[in-house]
Order: C-alpha cells, then structure tokens, then sequence
C-alpha cells in the first residue's frame, strides 16, 4: 500500500484503539490534505464527543499511541485537536522508487465484478449530435478505467434501430436502390438520408402508405423487409464506426446491442408485469404505476409499458436490459451513462425492474448523468441555422485548429508527423473538455477554452508530458535513471503528488467520475512544472541528484501517458 492518506488512516485508526479500545476499531480517521502538515487527522474531534472528553485530551492520548516513526517526522497537535502528520522524506522517496519499479504504478487490481455498462447508444440513420459525444467520451472513459482496474467490462451499445420511422426509411432505400449514392448518404451524411426519406412521407400519400405498411411487415418478419433493415443497419453502423476510430473509442460491432435486440422478449414481460399486478390498462395503454413518482398536481405519473396502439417504447426495452443484463450477462453492477433529461424515466425503470424481482437487492444499477452540452450563446449546441451540429464537421475543425497552433509552434517537424500531433491534439482537446468537468453539469463547447495550452486542458496536459519525453530523449539512451532521493521541497511535493496516484484511479472507478482523474492529472502537472522549474535536471551537478530527478521526470511520464490514456486521450512524444 503506497497510498499516503491511506497508510496514515490505518496507523491512526491502530492509536485510537490501543488508547481507546477495540470498541473503536473501524473509526474514520478524517485524514485530510493540510497546510500545516502534509496530512491532518481530525478523529479527535468526533470521538471527544462519544467519550465526553475534551477534545486535545483525546488528540494527546492518540498521539502517545501512535507507532509511526518509521513514516512520519514527530507528530503535533494543532487548533482544538487536529493531529499534524509529516511524512518522512526517506518514506515518500523509497514508495515512489516501489511505484516506479511496479507496473500497475500503484493502481490496485481489484476483485473483479462483472460490469455491463450502456453508453454511446446513436440511432440509426440520424447524425450523432454533442450528447452523444459525451456520453461516448465519458463512457468509454469509464469502461477503460474500471477495466484497468480489473473488473470485466461488457459494453453495451444501445443503439436505436426500431420503431416506425423504418417504414419509411427501408421505402425510400428500395427507391433509390440500395448501393446508390443516396443511400451512401447513410455512411457519410445519415440526417440528409433520413430527411429525404420524411419529406417523401409527408410529402406523398401513396409513399406513406407503404411506408406503413412496411412496419407492419418488418415486425412481422418478413424477410425481404428483414434483410433491407438489415442493409441499412449495417451502413449506419459504418457511420458509427468512423466517428468511433476518428475519436479514439473503443466500441467496436461486438458491443452492438441495439434496442431491436429485445423485441421479442417484450410481449412476455409486459404479461408478466400484468400477472403481478404491477401494471395495468390504463386509457388504453398498459401502465406501471408507482409510489412516489407524481407529477403537477401530486398526480402518478405511469411507465408505459405498451402504448394504446399495441407498440412498445422505451420504458419497455430498458426493462428488458435490465433482465439481459442481470440474467444473461450476470452483472454485479449495471451502469447506463445517459443524458440527465432520463433521470426519472430510468428511476421508474430501475424500481419497476426491483418490484418485478428482475433486479436483485445486491445488484445497483447506476445511472451516470451527463449534461446538456451549450454552445457560446448558452442554448443547447446547434449551428447557425439551427439543425444539429454534423459530429464529423465538429472533431474535423477540432483538428483543423489544432493543426494551425502545431504548424506555428514547431514547423520544423516532419509534416506527417505534425498531422499526427495535431489529430491527437484536437480530438484530445474536445475529450478532455468532455471529461474534465462534472459528468452531470452543463458545460460550454469552447475551441478557445478547450485548445488553450493553459488550464485544465489536454494541450497543457500533452505538452507537460511531451516536454518530458524530451528530457528523457535528452538525457540520452544510458539514461541514467536511479533511485529517488529527496531534497528539494518541490521535489517531495513532485513524489508525493504520484504517490496519489492509484487512489485517484480507484476513486474514478468507485465514483465514476472522470473529472477526478483530470483533476488529479491537472494537478499532477503543474507540481512537475514547478519542479522543473527550480531543480535542473540534465544539468544537476551531483550525479546521485541528476539519475533521482531523472527517475522522477520518468515516473511523472508514466503517470501522464498512463492517466491520460484511462480517460482515452493520447499523449504524443512531440509537441
Ligand atoms: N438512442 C437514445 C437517444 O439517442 C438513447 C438511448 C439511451 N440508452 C438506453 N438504454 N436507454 O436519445
């Protein structure tokens, strides 16, 4: 265990027990970054209460328990009974030398837990717009991050590709033949194919009616229908797919698991449902009903289940993926990341799936909320003229922009490479600004902001550690990397910021908030900065000084590129 705040914990929760007892075993020590001292711990506080002793007694008694020469330097009291923890410099130097010599850099590999989670979930034969962006960003971040820390992750892909605009879309694909180069418009331009295929149905009579009729033919099966639903399926996925490889994500077709998967487990559960006595006909449409969801006027606000017309919605297939999920992929966990706007929808969801007795008490499905993304004017992004913004348009002047800082800043370099760095850093960029702010709250979509090489961004982040693979490049092939000593303040301050490390992975895992990762990563590099910034590296006099400083720039490195990759941005060697 090389996680400071962790290590201090338990030796503080070791000296509340032997000078209080084994009644106090399990104690939150309160251990908290300080200004004071490099940690405090606050226990006295709150177990001055339950023992009606004055708090500073209690911090003295603690303090005379404490067994911790070996990990800090003398230990004082400070304010009403805060304990001030220093760690040793010898402590801090020999655990970073531990997390430079291990793999993992001192990630835990937890017990694995089965994890299905839900993220991206485009439709068929439409653009994937901002929302989708960041619910694809942020979910992949998570699949990776919980995978790294060793649970088996099982994408699941939602995508919507059923229900009655199919009618009118497989129509308008038979009229312009199927490997036309209308139909093509499904691979790169899907709203300019299906506005095309719904102008016809407004627009024609006859076109609408076969339109219809084509429903009722793809959901009784019948092939020929079948196979042109499958035919258009299959373009839109080529779609997905390129924007999945131009950004970076990991979703392939294997994680497809679209809404039409469920069909036909959908009657059965609605019968179930009606056997329980948990849903019932309504105006028509079969509706569950449940305590404590209410709308205006405190009145219950149904789950519809089956719709008056016999169709089902999405109520329906999000409950059929709980069962799949629980029943077939035997999930520990279930995470959908899915717009905020979903919430109370998914909160009826999650309840009717426990009444059911389809999601058992242990299983806690977690819905990951993510917020509106806003354009500068602070309405939903949209382009000028008010139609969705084209997702391949925006990650191309992503690039494009970054391109142009990359072609001013180092023209010496190779042009290829240049185009390179800069598809890195503009899909980073649009990621990272994804990522770095709370999953749930709304933010503005900012090529300015994003691209700075300032701030919490992914340049800052890309070009703190291209300038350390450049000092490791430097330092020449016999590095020289040793072991770290500590002497300089923002030396230490360096080694103890990476020993955060693991813990603030793990944190994303059990939060599943990325941000706290970027936060970490942020943080992370403006130590480095102020260390390189005081402590010559390459030219340090002292051989013994120079291989420890080495050690830490590579250290700092590995973090970088390996933190950076969990959230699924890359770090390129030149910038
Ligand atoms: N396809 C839907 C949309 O684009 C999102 C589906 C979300 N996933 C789910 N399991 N309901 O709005």
């Amino acid at each position: 265990m090389s996680d400071p705040a962790a290590v201090l914990s338990a030796r503080v929760q070791q000296a509340v027990q032997s000078a209080f007892g084994s009644d106090f075993a399990g104690i939150d020590a309160l251990i908290r970054p300080s200004q004071f001292a490099d940690f405090q711990a606050n226990v006295a506080l709150s177990l001055a209460k339950r023992l009606g002793r004055p708090p500073r007694e209690v911090a003295d008694a603690i303090v005379a328990a404490m067994d911790v020469d070996d990990l800090c330097s003398p230990v004082g009291i400070s304010g009403p009974g805060f304990v001030n923890l220093t760690l040793r410099d010898e402590w801090i130097g020999d655990r970073a030398n531990d997390q430079l010599a291990d793999e993992r850099l001192g990630v835990p590999r937890q017990d694995p837990q089965r994890i299905p989670i839900d993220y991206s979930a485009p439709n068929v034969a439409k653009e994937m717009h901002v929302g989708h962006l960041r619910t694809t960003v942020v979910g992949d971040a998570l699949a990776r991050t919980l995978e790294h820390l060793g649970h088996l992750v099982i994408r699941q892909n939602h995508i919507g590709d059923w229900g009655t605009p199919f009618g009118m879309l497989i129509e308008h694909l038979l009229e312009v033949g199927e490997s036309s180069n209308e139909a093509g418009l499904l691979r790169s331009d899907p709203n300019a194919f299906y506005q095309a295929a719904r102008a016809k149905f407004d627009g024609r009579e006859e076109f609408a009616g076969r339109a219809r009729g084509r429903v009722v033919a793809l959901q009784a099966g019948d092939a020929d229908t079948l196979r042109l639903w499958d035919g258009l399926i299959t373009m839109s996925t080529g779609y997905f797919n390129r924007i999945y490889r131009q950004l970076g994500v990991t979703l392939t077709d294997d994680d497809l698991m679209g809404e039409s998967r469920y069909n036909d487990s959908l009657p059965a559960l609605c019968d179930e449902l009606e056997a329980a006595g948990l849903a019932v006909v309504s105006e028509g449409a079969l509706c569950v009903f449940l305590d404590g969801f209410t709308g205006r006027e405190g009145k219950p606000v149904p789950l519809i289940i089956r719709k008056s017309d016999g169709g089902y919605g999405y109520g329906t297939t999000d409950l059929a993926t709980i069962r799949y999920r629980v029943e077939q992929l035997h999930a520990d966990r279930i995470i959908y990341v899915i717009g905020a706007p979903q919430h109370l929808h998914l909160q009826m969801v999650f309840a009717t799936a426990r009444l059911a007795g389809w999601l058992p008490p242990e299983i806690e499905p977690v819905h990951v909320q993510i917020g509106n993304v806003l354009g500068t004017d602070g309405k939903i992004l949209k382009s000028r003229s008010g139609v969705p913004i084209r997702l391949g348009a925006l990650l191309g002047e992503a690039v494009e922009r970054a391109a142009a800082v990359v072609d001013a800043a180092r023209p010496e370099l190779d042009s290829d490479l240049r185009a390179a760095v800069a598809r890195d850093v503009g899909i980073g960029a649009v990621k990272y600004a994804d990522l770095s702010v709370g999953h749930d709250t709304e933010y503005t979509f900012d090529f300015d902001r994003m691209l700075a090489l300032t701030g919490n961004t992914a340049p800052y982040l890309q070009y703190a550690s291209a300038r350390i693979f450049s000092i490791l490049r430097r330092a020449g092939a016999d590095t020289g990397i040793g072991a770290i000593v500590l002497g300089e303040p923002a030396e230490r301050r360096l080694a103890l910021e990476l020993l955060g490390y693991g813990a603030a992975v793990v944190e994303v895992g059990d939060l599943l908030e990325p941000h706290r990762l970027c936060t970490y990563l942020f943080s992370l590099a403006q130590s480095f900065t102020s260390f390189y910034d005081s402590c010559p590296v390459l030219r340090a006099e002292d051989p013994a000084v120079r291989s420890s400083r080495l050690a830490l720039c590579a250290l700092t490195s590995r973090v970088l590129v390996q933190g950076l990759q969990l959230l699924g941005v890359n770090a390129p060697a030149q910038m």
